[in-house]
């Protein structure tokens, strides 16, 4: 793990220049440029093949920046009291005079703001005076990194810089909630919503099929491009068979994502895991029913999206 400060000088530099940098996060891998120009912002599009109409989370340091763009709420300043910098994102609404890209928002009066806790991106984040725009660091639909390697394999040598920050603690994408209204749950992830809707003490929907071009709602997503079968008692001859957790009896197709049972360490688990089942060149993925609660339902959720592939 390189993590020295000379790195960082360097990614400012190449963000300086309008060009992408891989960032480590929490969650996972980010493909980063400067949010308030469009000649930089491009390139994610088009380096990750995403159309332009699925706008982009912006990564912040802290208050200050985010001050000039959005308008912020009471909801919003307990929720970032509480879980920021960490795993969530916040749809807030834009101010008119920011500076944020259109390409960033499709043109739209909302937008999505995040503050990462990984300990390089901070000091990164720290360092510019812009906030970074930042996907995750895969190419459209499929899975999301959560290493240097697993960047580099997305991407080659398009990507200048990735920092190396080792493998992302979470694992699996930040909650999305949006804070415009009354707050509802756009995407499952690195907060558990029932956390969420403890603290707020209030009614919290999650809205599965939003009608805002929304988080990860496309049907097919998060997908190591290899048939995906779930619920499954008994895989199949040389198919991958995906545990939840270890079994006393073992086999060379068995993946377990976590030793003891424990969803949280299975969720942060789960793209490595998918990553070299398909590096393995498996041609089809069974997975073992998992417990629809806490992080397994994030990991029910990126599942169910990745067995849409065919
Ligand atoms: O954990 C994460 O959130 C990672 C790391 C790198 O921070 N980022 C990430 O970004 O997952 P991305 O682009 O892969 O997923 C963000 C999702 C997109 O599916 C997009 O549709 C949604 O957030 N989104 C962005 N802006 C939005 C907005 N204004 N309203 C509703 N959804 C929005
Ligand atoms: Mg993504």
């Amino acid at each position: 793990m390189k993590n020295n400060l000379s790195n960082i000088k360097k990614a400012v530099k190449i963000l300086n220049k309008n060009q992408c940098v891989g960032i480590p996060t929490e969650t996972v891998y980010g493909l980063a440029a400067n949010a308030y120009s469009s000649d930089a912002t491009d390139k994610i599009f088009k380096l990750k093949k995403r159309p332009k109409k699925n706008p982009l989370i912006v990564h912040y340091f802290n208050l200050k920046l985010l001050k000039k763009d959005c308008e912020i709420n009471d909801n919003f300043l307990k929720l970032y009291k509480k879980y920021s910098p960490g795993p969530i994102s916040y749809i807030l609404k834009l101010k008119k005079k920011s500076l944020i890209s259109k390409n960033v928002t499709n043109k739209k009066n909302t937008l999505a703001v995040r503050f990462p806790s990984h300990r390089l991106t901070r000091n990164l984040l720290k360092q510019l005076n812009y906030p970074l725009a930042a996907p995750s660091a895969n190419i459209s639909t499929k899975i999301s990194p959560v290493s240097k390697k697993d960047v580099k394999d997305e991407f080659g040598r398009k990507v200048k810089l990735i920092l190396d920050g080792g493998q992302s603690k979470i694992g699996v994408e930040s909650t999305i909630i949006n804070l415009i209204k009354k707050p509802q749950i756009l995407r499952l992830g690195g907060i558990p919503k029932e956390q969420i809707k403890k603290y707020l003490n209030s009614h919290l929907v999650y809205i599965k099929k939003s009608k805002i071009n929304s988080p990860g709602q496309e049907k097919t997503h998060y997908s190591p491009y290899i048939k995906l079968r779930l619920n499954i008692k008994k895989p199949n001859r040389n198919e991958a068979f995906v545990l939840i957790k270890k079994r006393k009896k073992m086999n060379q197709n068995y993946f377990y994502l976590s030793k003891k049972n424990n969803l949280k360490e299975a969720a942060k688990n789960l793209y490595k895991t998918l990553r070299f089942i398909k590096k393995r060149k498996y041609k089809s993925i069974a997975v073992e029913k998992i417990p629809n609660k806490g992080f397994g339902e994030v990991i029910n959720d990126r599942l169910k999206r990745a067995s849409n592939f065919k």
